[in-house]
């Protein structure tokens, strides 16, 4: 099993640095701004997928903060700090939530511990979602975490990464018997059903540079909280998900791109 942090390839687009571009930031190069054209290319709007992400992932983590008593955050798949991260929307609700954040990608690594694990509530953590049981193991040993209280696991935007052969379901039922009691997942996705433009732009993700980003049906979606409770209003077109008055209005990108919140009974 390779625990080495991963290196870092500037040949080619990565997922973190063309999200990253498409949310307006300015952490890319040329070959993640080709990456981004290519989709851009097939549905100009796509950048508003990125945004409503974000809006999604923050009303989340207040829902989570403020709502369901959540103390404990692992933020896996986190992405290049921007504005908005989890821990500064956790900390603005309670300053004394902790939160891990957990990447694979070398980059997003070495900014968040720059930025991000500036205090002794936030840890960053190097690992794979692709193998959950040592991923929750590096966790599970952090001073910050206690696997027996309960905690909220966040997959935003990170689960449509994995590709069929990954078993996207096996790795997400793995995180969720981990979960303990009372806590909960959140998890965002693309989606692959009422809208015809998924199918050019999972081509354009998958075959257009970035190399993935699969959308899939609502049953693989609910496929990903079994055995949870599905908080009201249950997995839903993300800006459907409790919209605020900051949650983007019309959005030309509503149906391709679900988010949702479960609790383990
Ligand atoms: C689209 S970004 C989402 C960032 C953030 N979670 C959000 O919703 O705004 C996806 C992130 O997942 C990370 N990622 C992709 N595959 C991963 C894997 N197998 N294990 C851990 N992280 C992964 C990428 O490096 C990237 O930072």
């Amino acid at each position: 099993m390779d625990e080495q942090p991963p290196a870092v390839d500037l040949s080619r687009a990565s997922v973190a640095r063309v999200y990253d571009h498409l949310l307006g930031g300015k952490e890319h190069l040329d070959v993640d701004r080709r990456a981004a054209d290519a989709m851009r290319n097939v549905v100009p709007e796509v950048g508003e997928i990125a945004k409503d992400n974000r809006s999604f992932l923050r009303r989340g983590v207040s829902y989570l903060v403020r709502e369901a008593g959540i103390r404990q955050i692992v933020d896996i798949g986190s992405g290049l700090p921007g504005g908005g991260n989890v821990s500064e929307v956790a900390h603005a609700i309670d300053p004394d939530v902790h939160v891990v954040y957990v990447d694979n990608d070398a980059v997003v690594l070495a900014h968040a511990r720059a930025l991000l694990a500036t205090n002794e509530r936030t840890a960053v953590v190097t690992a794979d979602l692709r193998r959950p049981d040592s991923l929750f193991e590096e966790v599970s040993a952090l001073e910050i975490f206690d696997p027996d209280a309960p905690f909220a696991v966040l997959l935003s935007g990170v689960v449509h990464h994995l590709s069929d052969d990954d078993d996207p379901d096996a790795i997400v039922a793995a995180i969720r018997r981990r979960l303990s009691p009372g806590s909960h997942l959140l998890l965002s996705h693309f989606l692959y059903d009422d809208d015809s433009r998924a199918y050019a732009l999972e081509r354009a993700f998958l075959h257009g540079g970035l190399g993935s980003g699969r959308f899939r049906t609502w049953k693989e979606l609910h496929g990903y909280f079994t055995g949870l409770e599905l908080v009201p209003p249950g997995l839903v077109y993300a800006n459907d998900w409790r919209p605020d008055r900051t949650t983007p209005a019309g959005s030309p990108v509503r149906t391709l791109h679900v988010g949702g919140i479960g609790r383990k009974p």
